[in-house]
C-alpha cells in the first residue's frame, strides 16, 4: 500500500470479490483495503479477520470515512440501485460487469458519477490485457488486409441451481452475464457504432432466464460480427477477426489466468504463424487503472474517462437490442 493509496471498502462478499478482485487489490501499491460489508455481519466479520480489515452492513459501508471508493460485486439487478446509492455517499465507484440490465440505467449511473465529481468504471478485466491492443495494432496495420468479419464467444458449463446468474429477478441470463463479453470485444475492435441484425436466445422454462444465445451485428463500417454465449457448454472464451488476407484468432480472450502466454494465430492461405505474447494480470491492471484515474482526481465529466462510459451505456443499448430481436425457444 503506497501513502496515497485509494482505501476501498467491498459492497458484497461475493465469490469474485474474493477469488479476483480482493487478491488483486492487496497486492496493488495504489490500493488499500478499509472494509469488507456482508448482508450476513458473522460473514463479514471471518471475512475481514482474514483479511484484516473492518468488518460492516452494506448502509454502514456508505458512510464511513476510511472508505473512497467502493468495489460493487453485487448481482446485476443491484448494480444501478447499490451504484447509486454509492455515489450520492460520494465515494468512487468501481462496477462490476454489466454495468446494469438497461441503458437507462447504465445512464443513470454517468449522470450521478459526473454530477458528484466521481470515478465510475465498470470492472470489464479484459480490455486492460495487452493482448488486444496487439491485435488492434495489427489490425490497424493491415496485417489481415480488409477487415471481413468478427466472431466472438463465451461459453461455459451449467451452474449449481441456487446460482445468482439463473434468478431472473436479480438480473441472471446468459446475456446479461457471458454475452456482454464479446459483445464488448466487438465493441472494442470494430467500434461503438454497431447494430444488431437479427438474434436468438434458449429460454429455460424452469427459470425463465436465457441460458445461450447467439446474436448478429454490423458495424457503420460494414464490418459483420457475430457473437454467442451460454451456459450450457463446454468452456470457450475466443474470436476470430477474419480478413481478406488472413485470420486472426485469440484463444482465453476474457478470462485468461495472469500467468497464462497468449497465443495470436495468423492463418492466411500458405502458411500459419503463432505469435506468444507475454502474460499479463487483467485484474491488477483494472485495479491499477481504477486507482490512477482516481489519483490523477479523474471523473465521469473527465474527458479521459468519456470512451470507456460511452461504450459501457452502448453495451446495455446493444444488450436491449439483443433482447428486442430474439427468437426465443425452449432450452
Ligand atoms: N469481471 C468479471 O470477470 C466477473 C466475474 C464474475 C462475476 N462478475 C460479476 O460480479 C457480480 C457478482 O457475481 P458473483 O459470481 O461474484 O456472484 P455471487 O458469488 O453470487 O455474489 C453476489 C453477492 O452479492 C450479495 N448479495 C446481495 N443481495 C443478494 C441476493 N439477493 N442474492 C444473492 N446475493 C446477494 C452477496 O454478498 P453478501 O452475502 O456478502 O451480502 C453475494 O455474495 C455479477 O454482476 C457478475 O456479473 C464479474
Amino acid at each position: 500500500m503506497g501513502p496515497q493509496a485509494v482505501r476501498f471498502g467491498i459492497l458484497g462478499c461475493s465469490s469474485v470479490a474474493r477469488r479476483r478482485s480482493i487478491p488483486a487489490l492487496l497486492a496493488q501499491p495504489g490500493a488499500a483495503l478499509a472494509a469488507v460489508a456482508s448482508r450476513d455481519p458473522e460473514k463479514a466479520k471471518a471475512i475481514a479477520a482474514e483479511l484484516g480489515c473492518a468488518a460492516t452492513g452494506y448502509d454502514e459501508l456508505l458512510t464511513r470515512d476510511d472508505v473512497d471508493a467502493v468495489y460493487l460485486p453485487l448481482p446485476t439487478a443491484l448494480h444501478v440501485p447499490w451504484g447509486l446509492k454509492v455515489l450520492a455517499a460520494g465515494k468512487h465507484l468501481l462496477l462490476e460487469k454489466p454495468s446494469a440490465t438497461s441503458a437507462d440505467g447504465a445512464r443513470q449511473l454517468v449522470r450521478a458519477a459526473a454530477d458528484r465529481g466521481l470515478v465510475l468504471r465498470e470492472n470489464f478485466t479484459f480490455p486492460h490485457h495487452a493482448q488486444h491492443a496487439t491485435v488492434a495494432r495489427l489490425l490497424a496495420e493491415g496485417r489481415l488486409g480488409q477487415l471481413r468479419s468478427f466472431s466472438g464467444a463465451f461459453c461455459f458449463p451449467p451452474l449449481p441451481a441456487t446460482d445468482i446468474r439463473y434468478d431472473a429477478a436479480l438480473g441472471g441470463g446468459s446475456l446479461l452475464d457471458a454475452g456482454v463479453y464479446p459483445i464488448r470485444a466487438a465493441q472494442l475492435l470494430l467500434g461503438d457504432d454497431l447494430t444488431v441484425a437479427g438474434s436468438s436466445l434458449r429460454v429455460d422454462g424452469r427459470t425463465g432466464v436465457d441460458v445461450a444465445g447467439h446474436a448478429l451485428l454490423v458495424s457503420a463500417a460494414g464490418v459483420l460480427a457475430d457473437v454467442k454465449f451460454g451456459f450450457e457448454h463446454t468452456y470457450g472464451a475466443s474470436y476470430t477477426l477474419w480478413g481478406s488476407t488472413a485470420r486472426l484468432t485469440v484463444d482465453r480472450a476474457f478470462t485468461p489466468p495472469a500467468t497464462w502466454q497468449p497465443v495470436l494465430r495468423i492463418e492466411e492461405q500458405d502458411h500459419t504463424e503463432e505469435h506468444v505474447l507475454p502474460a499479463g494480470d487483467q485484474w491488477s491492471a483494472a485495479i491499477a487503472s481504477f486507482t490512477t484515474a482516481v489519483a490523477a482526481g479523474h471523473h465521469a465529466g473527465h474527458p479521459a474517462e468519456a470512451a470507456g462510459l460511452r461504450s459501457m451505456v452502448r453495451t446495455m443499448e446493444l444488450v436491449e437490442d439483443v433482447m428486442r430481436a430474439a427468437t426465443r425457444v425452449a432450452a
